[in-house]
């Protein structure tokens, strides 16, 4: 059962309505780069402890980006399970779960023989050199300043990416939070993931390849700043961003290169015909070896690829 972010009159319905049969509700406290609004968190706390429903949010990109505490300290809400993993063992696999110690118990291996154990088994469980990495970063994470230093940072490049697109005068909505946030191309109001729907996914795709063309690596969603970024990088990735706002309304929405989807409506789907079909066509000969008598075509390269 999927409920809306933000929205607790339809959440609440249907946790009330399903009370009895709901294992759990999950939740990224930060929604994507949405951030909760109006107590919609502590609502949802408040009404899980009542109806006796585990909460668990998935902070799997949350986790130390928003702090040492995550997003539950940000947003003081306590959870009652907590999945963490990325920034905790800096890139090396790891993931964490954590959270009541009544109901971890039920993973507790030596509940197995009375045969009421949750089991829990994989290939890099307890791997020691992940979870030495994550004791590592941990330790740089406490020293002092350092969240200070990544949010003033991060704060920067908001305000600077929403200036910039402003001024070039592109509907453009910057949402999330200092150290994860990205740029929704739209003038409606981000509140939820039906409403990033409206989105326009060209533009927001082509402003990722101009980013890349003047050096900047962006995915196609979030921009996340860590403790590597320095003020070189932040006033280079801030004029790269201005000269990107500029470029994308100078010039018409083509469609945007290096990138094999396009997202339209918020579905992912083929490359259009129109890539595939300058492509070269494929013949008997050009997929066996050449005829003797007539000499190798040229490799011609895949347009648009890179
Ligand atoms: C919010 C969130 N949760 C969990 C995950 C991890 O998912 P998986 O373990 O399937 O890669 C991701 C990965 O990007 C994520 O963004």
């Amino acid at each position: 059962m999927i409920a809306p972010f933000n929205d607790i009159e339809t959440t609440a319905s249907l946790i009330k309505k399903h009370a009895d049969t709901l294992g759990a509700v999950i939740v990224e406290p930060l929604c994507r780069t949405i951030p909760p609004r109006n107590g919609f968190l502590q609502a949802l706390r408040e009404l899980t402890r009542r109806h006796d429903i585990p909460l668990i949010f998935d902070e799997v990109v949350t986790g130390f980006r928003l702090g040492l505490g995550g997003a539950q300290t940000h947003y003081d809400v306590t959870p009652d399970l907590c999945a963490l993993g990325k920034t905790i063992s800096g890139g090396h696999p790891l993931g964490v779960v954590c959270g009541r110690a009544d109901i971890l118990d039920s993973a507790d291996p030596s509940r197995i023989s009375r045969g009421d154990a949750v089991r829990l088994s994989g290939t890099y469980m307890n791997n020691p050199i992940s979870s030495a990495v994550a004791l590592a970063v941990i330790r740089e994470l406490e020293q002092p300043g350092v969240y200070e230093g990544v949010v003033e940072k991060g704060t920067r490049l908001m305000q600077g990416l929403e200036k910039a697109l402003h001024d070039a005068g592109i509907a453009a909505r910057v949402c999330g939070e200092p150290t994860v946030f990205q740029p929704w191309f739209t003038d409606q109001d981000i509140r939820d993931h039906r409403s990033t729907l409206k989105q326009d996914h060209k533009m927001s795709l082509r402003f990722v390849d101009l980013l890349l063309d003047r050096g900047i690596v962006k995915a196609h969603e979030k921009f996340f700043v860590s403790t590597a970024h320095g003020d070189d990088e932040i006033a280079h990735t801030l004029d790269a961003i201005q000269d990107a706002a500029h470029e994308l309304r100078k010039t018409p929405v083509t469609l945007p290169r290096g990138n094999p989807v396009m997202l339209s409506a918020g579905r992912q789907t083929r490359a259009p015909a129109r890539s595939r079909a300058r492509r070269p066509p494929a013949s008997p000969r050009a997929l066996g070896p050449p005829a003797p008598s007539a000499p190798a075509a040229p490799r011609t390269r895949a347009p648009g690829r890179r």
